[in-house]
Protein backbone atom coordinates (compact mmCIF):
# COMPACT_ATOMS: atom_id res chain seq x y z
CA UNK A 1 0.00 0.00 0.00
CA UNK A 2 1.17 3.63 -0.34
CA UNK A 3 2.29 5.46 2.66
CA UNK A 4 0.27 8.18 3.77
CA UNK A 5 1.98 11.32 4.99
CA UNK A 6 2.22 15.55 4.93
CA UNK A 7 5.85 15.48 4.28
CA UNK A 8 6.43 17.61 0.96
CA UNK A 9 10.08 15.85 0.76
CA UNK A 10 8.93 12.78 0.45
CA UNK A 11 6.46 13.55 -2.61
CA UNK A 12 9.34 15.15 -4.13
CA UNK A 13 11.76 12.61 -3.48
CA UNK A 14 9.34 10.07 -5.72
CA UNK A 15 8.58 13.09 -7.93
CA UNK A 16 11.57 13.70 -9.33
CA UNK A 17 12.13 9.59 -9.70
CA UNK A 18 9.39 9.73 -12.21
CA UNK A 19 7.09 8.74 -10.09
CA UNK A 20 2.78 9.53 -9.30
CA UNK A 21 2.45 10.96 -6.13
CA UNK A 22 -1.30 11.77 -4.74
CA UNK A 23 -1.85 15.20 -4.21
CA UNK A 24 -4.87 17.10 -2.09
CA UNK A 25 -6.25 19.77 -3.96
CA UNK A 26 -9.30 21.99 -2.86
CA UNK A 27 -11.09 20.41 -5.15
CA UNK A 28 -10.93 16.77 -5.48
CA UNK A 29 -7.62 14.58 -4.99
CA UNK A 30 -5.38 14.35 -8.12
CA UNK A 31 -2.73 11.75 -9.33
CA UNK A 32 0.18 13.70 -10.14
CA UNK A 33 3.61 13.42 -11.83
CA UNK A 34 6.03 15.26 -13.71
CA UNK A 35 3.73 17.52 -16.64
CA UNK A 36 6.96 17.80 -18.89
CA UNK A 37 8.17 13.81 -18.82
CA UNK A 38 6.20 11.66 -21.42
CA UNK A 39 6.97 8.71 -19.26
CA UNK A 40 5.41 9.48 -16.10
CA UNK A 41 2.33 10.76 -17.97
CA UNK A 42 1.85 7.36 -19.61
CA UNK A 43 2.56 6.31 -16.27
CA UNK A 44 -0.85 7.96 -14.97
CA UNK A 45 -2.89 7.24 -17.81
CA UNK A 46 -2.07 2.87 -17.23
CA UNK A 47 -2.26 3.69 -12.86
CA UNK A 48 -5.64 4.67 -13.78
CA UNK A 49 -7.01 3.07 -16.77
CA UNK A 50 -7.56 5.84 -18.49
CA UNK A 51 -7.81 5.78 -21.92
CA UNK A 52 -5.35 8.43 -24.27
CA UNK A 53 -7.63 10.19 -25.73
CA UNK A 54 -9.00 11.74 -22.53
CA UNK A 55 -6.30 14.85 -22.02
CA UNK A 56 -4.81 15.78 -18.24
CA UNK A 57 -5.01 18.89 -16.70
CA UNK A 58 -1.30 20.74 -15.94
CA UNK A 59 -1.13 22.02 -12.56
CA UNK A 60 0.88 25.53 -11.67
CA UNK A 61 1.93 27.40 -8.55
CA UNK A 62 2.41 30.43 -9.94
CA UNK A 63 -0.11 32.83 -12.16
CA UNK A 64 3.11 33.96 -13.76
CA UNK A 65 3.95 30.23 -15.04
CA UNK A 66 0.85 30.41 -17.41
CA UNK A 67 2.16 32.28 -19.95
CA UNK A 68 5.47 29.60 -19.96
CA UNK A 69 3.24 26.92 -21.06
CA UNK A 70 0.48 28.71 -23.35
CA UNK A 71 1.28 30.20 -26.60
CA UNK A 72 -1.10 33.10 -25.79
CA UNK A 73 -3.16 34.09 -22.95
CA UNK A 74 -6.39 35.94 -24.07
CA UNK A 75 -7.98 39.06 -22.57
CA UNK A 76 -10.54 37.43 -20.67
CA UNK A 77 -8.65 33.96 -19.87
CA UNK A 78 -6.33 36.45 -17.97
CA UNK A 79 -9.22 38.24 -16.37
CA UNK A 80 -10.08 34.77 -15.22
CA UNK A 81 -6.64 33.46 -13.78
CA UNK A 82 -6.13 37.25 -12.08
CA UNK A 83 -9.55 36.99 -10.33
CA UNK A 84 -9.99 33.15 -9.31
CA UNK A 85 -6.35 31.38 -9.33
CA UNK A 86 -5.82 30.14 -6.78
CA UNK A 87 -9.28 27.95 -7.01
CA UNK A 88 -11.30 25.40 -9.31
CA UNK A 89 -11.16 26.61 -12.39
CA UNK A 90 -8.82 24.98 -15.51
CA UNK A 91 -8.76 27.35 -18.52
CA UNK A 92 -8.24 25.56 -21.96
CA UNK A 93 -5.49 27.46 -23.85
CA UNK A 94 -2.88 26.54 -26.77
CA UNK A 95 -0.16 24.99 -25.77
CA UNK A 96 3.45 25.37 -26.14
CA UNK A 97 5.42 22.84 -27.77
CA UNK A 98 6.74 21.55 -24.22
CA UNK A 99 3.68 20.63 -22.88
CA UNK A 100 3.99 16.90 -24.44
CA UNK A 101 1.18 15.73 -26.47
CA UNK A 102 0.63 12.74 -24.59
CA UNK A 103 -0.85 15.07 -22.50
CA UNK A 104 -3.14 16.63 -23.72
CA UNK A 105 -4.31 13.86 -26.12
CA UNK A 106 -2.85 15.23 -29.12
CA UNK A 107 -4.79 18.41 -28.64
CA UNK A 108 -3.88 21.90 -29.03
CA UNK A 109 -5.15 22.90 -26.56
CA UNK A 110 -3.84 22.22 -22.52
CA UNK A 111 -6.18 22.06 -19.31
CA UNK A 112 -4.10 24.42 -16.91
CA UNK A 113 -4.68 25.49 -13.44
CA UNK A 114 -3.38 26.84 -10.07
CA UNK A 115 -5.00 24.60 -7.20
CA UNK A 116 -5.78 26.22 -4.11
CA UNK A 117 -4.37 24.06 -1.26
CA UNK A 118 -2.01 24.73 0.73
CA UNK A 119 0.27 21.61 0.87
CA UNK A 120 0.10 20.95 -2.80
CA UNK A 121 1.16 24.55 -3.53
CA UNK A 122 3.92 24.69 -1.59
CA UNK A 123 5.30 21.08 -3.51
CA UNK A 124 4.28 22.83 -6.75
CA UNK A 125 6.60 25.82 -5.63
CA UNK A 126 9.52 23.14 -4.96
CA UNK A 127 9.39 21.16 -8.33
CA UNK A 128 11.40 22.36 -11.15
CA UNK A 129 8.05 21.22 -13.49
CA UNK A 130 4.82 21.30 -13.34
CA UNK A 131 2.41 18.50 -12.37
CA UNK A 132 -0.07 16.69 -14.87
CA UNK A 133 -3.16 15.05 -12.34
CA UNK A 134 -6.27 13.72 -13.29
CA UNK A 135 -8.50 13.23 -10.56
CA UNK A 136 -7.28 10.20 -8.21
CA UNK A 137 -9.70 7.85 -9.58
CA UNK A 138 -10.03 4.50 -11.69
CA UNK A 139 -11.67 6.06 -15.01
CA UNK A 140 -15.15 6.40 -14.79
CA UNK A 141 -15.15 6.28 -11.19
CA UNK A 142 -16.12 8.95 -8.51
CA UNK A 143 -13.53 11.15 -7.78
CA UNK A 144 -11.71 11.09 -4.44
CA UNK A 145 -11.95 13.69 -1.82
CA UNK A 146 -9.74 12.26 1.07
CA UNK A 147 -6.46 10.46 1.46
CA UNK A 148 -8.21 7.25 2.15
CA UNK A 149 -10.51 7.32 -1.08
CA UNK A 150 -7.26 7.50 -2.32
CA UNK A 151 -5.61 4.24 -1.04
CA UNK A 152 -8.53 2.59 -1.40
CA UNK A 153 -8.49 2.36 -4.80
CA UNK A 154 -5.27 3.14 -5.88
CA UNK A 155 -3.26 2.62 -3.41
CA UNK A 156 -1.41 -0.86 -4.36
CA UNK A 157 -0.08 1.53 -7.58
CA UNK A 158 1.47 4.35 -6.16
CA UNK A 159 4.32 5.15 -3.70
CA UNK A 160 2.42 7.97 -1.60
CA UNK A 161 -0.20 9.93 -0.86
CA UNK A 162 0.44 13.40 0.46
CA UNK A 163 -2.16 13.71 3.38
CA UNK A 164 -4.07 17.56 2.78
CA UNK A 165 -7.37 16.79 4.81
CA UNK A 166 -10.64 16.39 3.19
CA UNK A 167 -10.79 18.72 -0.17
CA UNK A 168 -13.17 21.71 0.87
CA UNK A 169 -14.56 22.15 -2.61
CA UNK A 170 -15.27 18.63 -2.99
CA UNK A 171 -16.31 18.94 -6.44
CA UNK A 172 -13.90 18.81 -9.39
CA UNK A 173 -12.74 22.26 -11.29
CA UNK A 174 -15.07 24.17 -13.74
CA UNK A 175 -13.30 24.01 -17.51
CA UNK A 176 -13.45 27.38 -19.31
CA UNK A 177 -12.51 27.32 -22.72
CA UNK A 178 -12.02 30.08 -25.34
CA UNK A 179 -13.58 30.39 -28.94
CA UNK A 180 -12.47 33.60 -30.15
CA UNK A 181 -11.88 35.21 -26.17
CA UNK A 182 -15.74 33.78 -26.05
CA UNK A 183 -15.77 31.66 -22.82
CA UNK A 184 -17.60 28.16 -23.31
CA UNK A 185 -17.77 25.95 -20.13
CA UNK A 186 -16.61 22.30 -20.68
CA UNK A 187 -17.51 20.95 -17.72
CA UNK A 188 -19.42 22.61 -14.16
CA UNK A 189 -17.47 22.61 -11.45
CA UNK A 190 -16.29 24.29 -8.39
CA UNK A 191 -16.08 27.46 -9.71
CA UNK A 192 -19.67 28.84 -10.17
CA UNK A 193 -21.25 30.41 -13.66
CA UNK A 194 -22.43 33.31 -11.76
CA UNK A 195 -19.56 34.24 -10.33
CA UNK A 196 -17.22 33.67 -13.43
CA UNK A 197 -20.49 35.93 -16.04
CA UNK A 198 -19.82 38.64 -12.88
CA UNK A 199 -16.19 38.68 -14.37
CA UNK A 200 -16.38 38.25 -18.41
CA UNK A 201 -20.35 38.29 -18.86
CA UNK A 202 -22.44 36.07 -20.27
CA UNK A 203 -21.01 32.41 -21.04
CA UNK A 204 -21.74 29.61 -22.87
CA UNK A 205 -22.36 26.16 -21.25
CA UNK A 206 -21.46 22.85 -23.74
CA UNK A 207 -24.22 20.50 -23.60
CA UNK A 208 -22.71 17.52 -23.74
CA UNK A 209 -23.62 14.57 -26.44
CA UNK A 210 -23.34 10.71 -25.20
CA UNK A 211 -21.59 10.34 -28.75
CA UNK A 212 -19.47 13.27 -29.39
CA UNK A 213 -18.45 14.73 -26.03
CA UNK A 214 -15.52 17.33 -26.28
CA UNK A 215 -14.17 15.34 -23.21
CA UNK A 216 -14.59 12.63 -21.73
CA UNK A 217 -15.25 13.83 -18.63
CA UNK A 218 -18.21 15.16 -20.07
CA UNK A 219 -19.19 11.66 -21.22
CA UNK A 220 -22.57 11.16 -19.70
CA UNK A 221 -21.56 8.47 -18.06
CA UNK A 222 -18.94 9.12 -15.66
CA UNK A 223 -18.68 9.68 -11.52
CA UNK A 224 -20.41 6.47 -11.16
CA UNK A 225 -20.84 4.30 -8.26
CA UNK A 226 -20.62 0.61 -8.80
CA UNK A 227 -24.35 0.63 -7.30
CA UNK A 228 -27.37 2.29 -9.70
CA UNK A 229 -27.81 5.75 -8.86
CA UNK A 230 -31.60 7.11 -9.54
CA UNK A 231 -32.35 10.85 -9.32
CA UNK A 232 -35.96 12.08 -7.94
CA UNK A 233 -37.66 10.95 -4.38
CA UNK A 234 -38.89 7.55 -2.89
CA UNK A 235 -42.32 8.30 -3.92
CA UNK A 236 -41.48 8.23 -7.60
CA UNK A 237 -39.94 4.56 -6.77
CA UNK A 238 -41.67 2.56 -4.02
CA UNK A 239 -43.41 0.30 -6.11
CA UNK A 240 -40.76 -0.82 -7.56
CA UNK A 241 -37.73 -0.86 -5.12
CA UNK A 242 -37.81 -2.27 -1.83
CA UNK A 243 -36.77 -0.76 0.92
CA UNK A 244 -33.97 -2.39 2.58
CA UNK A 245 -31.96 -2.58 -0.96
CA UNK A 246 -31.84 0.76 -1.51
CA UNK A 247 -30.88 4.28 0.35
CA UNK A 248 -31.04 7.71 0.05
CA UNK A 249 -28.93 10.92 -0.73
CA UNK A 250 -31.04 13.92 0.33
CA UNK A 251 -30.34 17.86 0.04
CA UNK A 252 -31.65 19.32 3.56
CA UNK A 253 -34.14 17.39 4.89
CA UNK A 254 -35.06 13.15 5.36
CA UNK A 255 -37.96 11.96 3.09
CA UNK A 256 -40.79 10.99 5.54
CA UNK A 257 -41.97 7.24 4.92
CA UNK A 258 -38.40 6.01 4.68
CA UNK A 259 -35.96 4.98 7.33
CA UNK A 260 -34.15 8.22 8.32
CA UNK A 261 -30.60 5.61 8.81
CA UNK A 262 -30.78 5.16 5.44
CA UNK A 263 -30.63 8.52 4.30
CA UNK A 264 -27.01 10.49 3.94
CA UNK A 265 -28.11 14.34 3.95
CA UNK A 266 -26.04 16.57 1.84
CA UNK A 267 -26.60 19.59 3.93
CA UNK A 268 -29.41 20.00 6.56
CA UNK A 269 -28.51 23.67 6.80
CA UNK A 270 -29.46 23.79 2.96
CA UNK A 271 -26.04 25.31 1.55
CA UNK A 272 -24.97 23.93 -1.51
CA UNK A 273 -20.68 24.82 -0.45
CA UNK A 274 -21.57 21.87 2.15
CA UNK A 275 -23.99 19.24 -0.36
CA UNK A 276 -20.79 19.38 -2.91
CA UNK A 277 -18.03 18.77 -0.33
CA UNK A 278 -20.16 15.92 1.02
CA UNK A 279 -21.42 14.58 -2.37
CA UNK A 280 -18.42 12.11 -3.51
CA UNK A 281 -18.37 10.56 0.08
CA UNK A 282 -21.89 10.27 0.27
CA UNK A 283 -21.75 8.32 -3.06
CA UNK A 284 -18.89 6.16 -1.95
CA UNK A 285 -20.60 4.90 1.22
CA UNK A 286 -23.08 4.01 0.01
CA UNK A 287 -20.88 2.14 -2.86
CA UNK A 288 -19.60 -0.33 -0.30
CA UNK A 289 -23.15 -1.33 1.54
CA UNK A 290 -25.28 -4.00 1.00
CA UNK A 291 -27.73 -2.08 -1.51
CA UNK A 292 -28.55 -1.95 -4.61
CA UNK A 293 -30.02 1.47 -5.60
CA UNK A 294 -29.19 5.00 -4.52
CA UNK A 295 -32.04 7.53 -4.97
CA UNK A 296 -30.39 10.79 -5.25
CA UNK A 297 -32.48 13.88 -4.57
CA UNK A 298 -31.62 16.90 -7.02
CA UNK A 299 -30.45 19.98 -5.55
CA UNK A 300 -31.43 23.44 -6.37
CA UNK A 301 -30.28 24.58 -9.91
CA UNK A 302 -28.39 27.35 -9.31
CA UNK A 303 -24.43 28.00 -8.03
CA UNK A 304 -22.48 24.82 -7.34
CA UNK A 305 -25.89 23.61 -7.13
CA UNK A 306 -25.74 23.10 -10.98
CA UNK A 307 -22.41 20.99 -10.75
CA UNK A 308 -23.85 19.00 -8.27
CA UNK A 309 -27.00 18.06 -10.25
CA UNK A 310 -24.31 17.19 -13.26
CA UNK A 311 -22.56 14.89 -11.46
CA UNK A 312 -25.91 13.49 -10.26
CA UNK A 313 -27.11 13.14 -13.99
CA UNK A 314 -23.80 11.21 -14.94
CA UNK A 315 -23.67 9.10 -11.95
CA UNK A 316 -27.33 7.83 -12.73
CA UNK A 317 -25.98 7.17 -16.12
CA UNK A 318 -23.74 4.73 -15.24
O1 LIG B 1 -10.53 19.69 -10.02
C1 LIG B 1 -9.97 19.12 -10.96
O2 LIG B 1 -10.00 19.54 -12.11
C2 LIG B 1 -9.20 17.84 -10.60
C3 LIG B 1 -8.02 18.20 -9.71
C4 LIG B 1 -7.14 17.01 -9.42
O3 LIG B 1 -7.30 19.23 -10.30
N1 LIG B 1 -8.77 17.19 -11.80
C5 LIG B 1 -9.61 16.54 -12.62
O4 LIG B 1 -8.96 15.90 -13.67
O5 LIG B 1 -10.82 16.49 -12.46
P1 LIG B 1 -9.64 14.80 -14.57
O6 LIG B 1 -8.56 14.34 -15.45
O7 LIG B 1 -10.31 13.80 -13.73
O8 LIG B 1 -10.67 15.60 -15.41
C6 LIG B 1 -10.16 16.57 -16.31
C7 LIG B 1 -11.08 16.78 -17.44
C8 LIG B 1 -11.24 15.56 -18.31
O9 LIG B 1 -12.60 15.36 -18.55
C9 LIG B 1 -10.53 15.96 -19.59
O10 LIG B 1 -11.11 15.36 -20.70
C10 LIG B 1 -10.69 17.46 -19.58
O11 LIG B 1 -10.53 17.80 -18.24
N2 LIG B 1 -9.63 18.13 -20.34
C11 LIG B 1 -8.31 18.19 -20.06
N3 LIG B 1 -7.63 18.84 -21.02
C12 LIG B 1 -8.54 19.20 -21.94
C13 LIG B 1 -8.48 19.88 -23.18
N4 LIG B 1 -7.32 20.33 -23.68
N5 LIG B 1 -9.64 20.08 -23.87
C14 LIG B 1 -10.82 19.63 -23.39
N6 LIG B 1 -10.94 18.97 -22.21
C15 LIG B 1 -9.83 18.76 -21.50
MG1 LIG C 1 -11.76 12.62 -13.18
Amino acid sequence: MAVIGKDIDQAIHFLNRGELVAVPTETVYGLGGNALNPETVLKIFKVKERPSFDPLIVHIGQKEQLSSFVLEVTPKARLLAERFWPGPLTLLLQKREMIPDIVTSGLKTVGIRLPDHPLTLALLNRLDYPLAAPSANPFGYVSPTTADHVNDQMGSKISYILDGGACPVGIESTIIGFENDDPVVHRLGGKTVESIEAVVGPVRVLQQSSSRPSAPGMLQSHYAPGKQVLIGSWSDYRDKLQTDRTVMIRFRKPESGFPHDRQFILSSAGNLSEAAKNLFAALRLYDTMPVDFIIAEPVPEEGLGRAINDRLRRAAAG
